[in-house]
């Protein structure tokens, strides 16, 4: 597998992060997972942004930007991936210094790592939904960051497993935020509900195209925090990520939703997602 390390495509197998890295050492860093739909890499720009916000966010710059679409389109040729679903995977730390916590001396340049990975999406989630755990959310109050500090993530989707589950919705103050690793929304009447953007959600590119083409499929949109025994009585829950785009919850605490099957407007949704994003094929 050939990767970007910090200025070179090399082996992957080649690269030789330094123990003083401040990625490893504190999580001193962002990342950013783009899907590449075997001939085009979707929401691109987006993505970008957001990189760029979440480097903002924590001050980490550039003293020459990387052209990351040319990378990003040498992984493809370099690791023959024209054809097949991959996933586009960036990760840029604050860089290797003696470990001490204030930032390091501006000499210091940023860790850069990419990589594009063959994914194979699952069609059987799409189709029978998946099933969710509700927890605590125990997380900082920059969750808008994608920050690769994500140990509470971590714990909260291996309990989940553990429970025979795919997600585990987070609650905060009685009030749910999103979910490990994807954002979460709730189906009133014709009425899609999520939480409005914030420090305590991911601000995800499905989540944004999603909201968007509820708009030209007559759904409206209420960005209001679902608290917990609402999450409890909606008419359907589906969760967004950019790796399932849209996933009906069937279950939620072992307890059916929307009778158990992905519901009429999540599949909705979930159609007129595949739809734009084919279109926007370039
Ligand atoms: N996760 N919320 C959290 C906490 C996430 O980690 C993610 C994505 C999302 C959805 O964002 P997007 O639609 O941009 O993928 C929401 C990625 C896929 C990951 O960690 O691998």
């Amino acid at each position: 597998m050939i990767v970007y390390f910090n200025g070179s495509l090399i082996d992957k197998n080649k690269v030789a992060i330094s123990p003083d890295d401040r990625g490893f050492l504190f999580a001193d860093g962002i990342y950013e997972v783009v899907r590449w739909y075997r001939s085009y890499f979707f929401a691109f720009d987006e993505h970008m942004s957001r990189l760029a916000r979440s480097l903002n966010e924590i001050r980490i710059e550039f003293a020459e930007k990387p052209d990351f679409f040319s990378i990003a389109m040498n992984l493809v040729k370099e690791n023959d991936l024209q054809g097949q679903d991959a996933v586009l995977y960036f990760q840029i730390t604050r860089g290797a210094a003696k470990r001490n916590h204030p930032f390091p001396d501006a000499s210091v340049k940023p860790t850069v790592y990419i990589s594009l990975s063959a994914f194979q999406p699952s069609s059987d989630m799409r189709k029978d939904g998946i099933k969710a755990i509700s927890l605590p959310d125990e997380r900082w109050s920059r969750c808008d960051i994608k920050s690769v500090g994500l140990l509470p993530n971590i714990l909260a989707k291996q309990t989940a497993v553990e429970r025979g589950a795919y997600e585990a919705i987070l609650i905060r103050k009685g009030n749910v935020t999103e979910a490990s690793h994807s954002n979460v929304f709730g189906v009133r009447g014709s009425t899609i509900v999520t939480h409005p953007d914030s420090g305590f959600v991911l601000p995800g590119i499905a989540r944004k195209v999603s909201l968007e083409l509820c708009k030209d499929i007559g759904l409206s949109v209420d960005l209001t925090p679902i608290s917990e025994s609402e999450l409890r009585q909606m008419d359907e829950l589906f969760i967004t990520n950019t790796s399932g785009e849209v996933l009906g919850i069937t279950y939620l605490d072992g307890k059916p939703v929307s009778g158990g099957r992905p519901g009429k407007i999540t599949n909705r949704l979930n159609d007129a997602f595949i739809e734009y994003r084919e279109k926007r094929k370039s």
